[in-house]
């Protein structure tokens, strides 16, 4: 067992954005008994930021103030296992897709569509990732915590998490309360494939015999070809959600632009906000040192030394457009720290 402690530690490698910031402290743990030990040694004003893989977090100062805590704890434990399904208990701090990596090379399907998701694996129980018709709360069994304020372990189970778009109860009510150690996944060990979303399916032969290993790497091959690579051109993945819009103004839209793109969604219809971004002119532009990415709209990145002031004038340059030709104000998706 070890701690990691530092002080004035630089975040350029923790978070995909590629900000300068600077923590005064950065504790990193591997295990459960050592986060106790951290928390309990904190004092009850110490303001404490734990992040993932910092793949969707924009730090809008160059200092944080306070401790950023980071989770090391690793391993994947099989804590049931039927005839149709396997339940995998896995530390919060493995990276995403490595996980994934695993499951689809043991043949277990469930994971394949959320394949090169960047971050870890605490942040996809808490975020909800989600990506080709698939959420992370299709395969959540139990989401394993710390309380921050006494210490004790409370386990959720999938139905405790309040799981929307991109959502859960740990960013709303109960908002930086827990820390997420472990998350368990119920796999099937028959796999249903999904393929249903956009035309995943068409990539393969009629008579194809699909696997879950060509599925994610179909998926591997759009991600590359429409996202950029973080370690190349700094961003975090869509910086704005899929606005949800009534359905009178999804009607009036669709009198307008005939072509408008939309899926069903709860009380209303989804709008994909690339769509919208596209309309007002906004794919590709520039405005200083961040950029509309060209392939994707709904990402922002870092064409080189932005600060977050950067990104945050080109994201309200861009909702400003889109509300201003759509009466629909996009919501970042990205944690503003
Ligand atoms: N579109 C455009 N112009 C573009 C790109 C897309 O009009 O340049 C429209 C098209 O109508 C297209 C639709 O947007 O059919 C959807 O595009 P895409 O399949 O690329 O997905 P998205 O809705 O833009 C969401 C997630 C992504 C996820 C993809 C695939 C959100 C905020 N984003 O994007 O998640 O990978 O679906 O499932 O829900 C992320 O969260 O970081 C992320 C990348």
């Amino acid at each position: 067992m070890y701690m990691r402690i530092e002080q004035d530690f630089s975040l350029l490698q923790y978070n995909t954005f590629g900000m300068k910031a600077v923590a005064r402290c950065f504790v990193e743990y591997s295990s459960v008994a050592e986060l106790q030990q951290f928390l309990r040694s904190c004092s009850s004003d110490e303001q404490i930021l734990q992040i993932g893989g910092g793949s969707n977090l924009l730090f809008t100062h160059p200092l944080f103030e306070g401790t950023v805590l980071h989770s090391a704890i690793q391993g994947i434990e099989v804590v049931e296992e039927e005839e149709e399904s396997i339940c995998l208990k896995v530390g919060a701090g493995m990276i995403w897709d490595e996980f994934v990596a695993y499951v689809v090379a043991h043949g277990w399907g469930g994971a394949e569509n959320l394949s090169l998701i960047p971050g870890e694996v605490g942040a996809s129980a808490i975020q909800n990732i989600g990506a080709y018709g698939v959420e992370a709360k299709d395969i959540i069994s139990k989401v394993y915590t710390i309380n921050r304020n006494d210490y004790s372990e409370r386990i959720f189970n999938n139905e405790d998490c309040n799981y929307g778009y991109r959502s859960s109860i740990f960013k709303n009510s109960l908002k930086n309360q827990y820390i997420v150690t472990h998350v368990s996944y119920e796999l099937r060990k028959h796999p249903i494939l999904n393929l249903s979303y956009g035309n995943i399916s068409a990539a393969f032969g009629a008579n194809e015999e699909i696997t879950l290993q060509k599925v994610r790497d179909h998926i591997i091959r759009i991600r590359q070809e429409k996202l950029p690579d973080p370690k190349v051109l700094g961003n975090a993945g869509s910086y704005f959600m899929n606005p949800i819009v009534p359905y009178e103004l999804f009607d009036a839209l669709k009198n307008d632009y005939p072509t408008i793109p939309s899926y069903p969604a709860e009380a209303g219809v989804k709008i994909p906000a690339a769509w919208l971004i596209q309309q007002t002119g906004w794919k590709g532009r520039e405005l200083g040192r961040a950029a509309v990415y060209e392939k994707q709209p709904l990402v922002l990145v870092n064409t080189g030394d932005a600060e977050a002031i950067d990104i945050i004038q080109l994201a309200n340059a861009v909702i400003f457009a889109v509300e201003k030709q759509f009466a629909i104000r996009l919501k970042p998706e990205v944690i503003y720290v």
